[in-house]
């Protein structure tokens, strides 16, 4: 995106580069920390991601009455035969380990009687999903594995850096190029990098992801030649409270586990004449009602009302939400919460192998930016800190592995990039970066067809012509080139999987479609 010369800009050599903060890179980074020197850079400050976001919790099987089996024909069923069946059984199987080892860092998850507490969510067939704070689970991870990094003297952090690039000698990966206000470029070399970035929910004009979430990662993977899969599969959840003007927070799934209820704005329960799981069907089903809902009633949103909910079990079981809602003059005990749809979880991202690897020598991902083959078409709620929490782990292990047997120093190499860019000139970022996510909610949304997604490519082709060719020397332009680019790359997909499975609708293809469409699209960069 930028030119450089590295054998002109400052480095840093280090072991192991891990990009992005969240509970994924966390977990590589404890993991490698016992063999060798991390590195973990962060765009924002340490902890600002979209694990420090997730409320819901983290599905496991740990009850006598759940199975490994149920877990797994769960996911399964919710990936609409798109599910890597291995992968499913892995991350099901390693799930109780993973739990147990973060609970050995210090993670302190809600107890019922001095047993973990397990609630549920739409797809799972049991109780399975375990919760921190009561709607903060990911801020108990992601809090207990920030301490853990803190003391570890083997772990280095830069925040505020944003990473720009990769950086490949013949085809395999050895670092990246950062940026930092105030320091410009850094070339960071690294005998293994880990992208763990997250996701690209920030497309999207409504979304409950961190703002961080621009999917830098995933572009930076595919410039530098990795392939990535399945981009049309974004998750819409269906409860984000909906208040004009501030921010889009998630309001989690385990109200409705915990017996919340929808209604329309004439106050009538609306859920039970579109599906019999009624609050708990699919995301994708309840999101796509919501929208219906809206539609025939002329509003902006539903409501979710919790009132016949105690007051103080609100206030214990779902202090944030609580506490978020108050903030706006809402009192949960006496008011239905406004709520709407909004992008939240990209099921699609790099593809990896069963240890976290790209197709790109010593390049790995985890977490969110990752496709590993667990959510299919489908991703089941608290099924993504699950699989976090297990390719983390995967993935760093397999790292110390390797260095532990090859202990070769990190190399460094002249490189010297050259972009042909123009200067801009007349360009508002901030206009067209609205532009786009509004586009892409309206066009590239829960419900696609044809003529939108084709009016959408077209002119993200358009803006694409005069935001692509220009070199940026901030953030604010490198995240919009990022954001078009994975726009594009989305609406191309969808524009691609003519049917409906899981997360992505087509209107104009309302049917699951086995005998064309039970396969992956994949997409590689062919100049890299
Ligand atoms: O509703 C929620 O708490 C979200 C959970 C998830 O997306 O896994």
């Amino acid at each position: 995106m930028t030119g450089s010369d590295t054998t002109q800009l400052p480095s840093i050599t280090t072991d192991v580069l891990i990009i992005g903060s969240g509970v994924a890179g966390l977990t590589a980074a404890v993991e490698v920390s016992r063999e060798a020197q991390v590195l973990i850079v962060s765009k924002d400050r340490l902890g600002e991601n979209n694990t420090m976001y997730a409320q819901g919790g983290i599905a496991v099987v740990l009850s006598h009455d759940d199975s490994f089996e149920d877990h797994i024909r769960d996911t399964l069923e919710a990936g609409q035969g798109l599910c890597e069946p291995t992968v499913v059984e892995h991350v099901v199987r390693e799930g109780p380990g993973g739990i147990k080892a973060l609970m050995g860092l210090g993670a302190c998850f809600d107890r019922n009687n001095g047993q973990l507490a397990l609630t549920v969510e739409g797809g799972h067939s049991h109780p399975r999903i375990i919760h921190g704070k009561g709607d903060s689970t990911g801020m108990v991870v992601e809090e207990t594995l920030l301490n853990f990094i803190e003391e570890c003297s083997n772990i280095s952090t830069l925040e505020h850096y944003f990473a720009i690039d990769l950086l490949t000698v013949d085809g395999q990966c050895c670092g990246a190029i950062v940026w930092h206000r105030h320091k410009g470029k850094t070339v960071v070399w690294a005998k293994e990098t880990v992208l763990a970035t997250g996701g690209c929910g920030q497309v999207y004009r409504e979304t409950t992801n961190s703002d961080i979430a621009t999917g830098d990662g995933i572009a930076m993977a595919y410039r530098a030649g990795a392939t990535l899969r399945d981009l049309e599969f974004v998750q819409f959840h269906p409860t984000t409270l909906y208040i004009a003007g501030a921010a889009r927070s998630l309001v989690t799934e385990t109200l409705r586990g915990e017996g919340a209820i929808l209604i329309n704005k004439e106050g009538k329960r609306f859920m039970p004449s579109y599906h019999p799981m009624a609050e708990l069907a699919p995301r994708d089903v309840v999101s796509r009602s919501i929208v219906r809902e809206m539609r025939s009633t002329g509003y902006t949103h539903v409501y979710l009302d919790v009132r016949h909910i105690p007051k103080e079990r609100l206030k214990v079981r779902f202090p944030r939400i609580w506490s978020t809602c108050a903030s706006f003059h809402i009192d949960i005990s006496k008011e239905a919460i406004p709520v709407r749809p909004s992008a939240h979880y990209m099921i699609g991202g790099v593809e990896v192998d069963e240890k976290g690897r790209t197709d790109i020598e010593h390049l790995y991902a985890c977490g969110e930016i990752s496709s590993t083959g667990l959510h299919g078409a489908n991703r089941l709620g608290s099924n993504s800190l699950l699989e976090c929490i297990v390719y983390g782990h995967k993935a760093g292990s397999e790292i110390a592995d390797i260095l532990r047997r090859n202990k070769h120093k990190t190399r460094t190499y002249p490189l010297r990039v050259k972009v042909k860019a123009r200067r801009h000139r007349g360009l508002n970022l901030g206009d067209i970066r609205y532009a786009l996510k509004s586009l892409m909610w309206r066009d590239v949304g829960l419900e696609r067809d044809e003529q939108h997604l084709r009016d959408a490519v077209g002119e993200i082709g358009h803006w694409s012509e005069y935001i692509m060719d220009k070199e940026f020397n901030s953030p604010y332009g490198w995240e919009l080139q990022n954001m078009l680019f994975l726009s594009r790359l989305i609406a191309d997909s969808a524009r691609e999987r003519k049917e409906t499975r899981g997360v992505h609708y087509r209107s104009d293809f309302p049917n699951r479609n086995d005998k064309d469409w039970k396969r992956h699209l994949f997409i590689r960069n062919e100049t890299a």
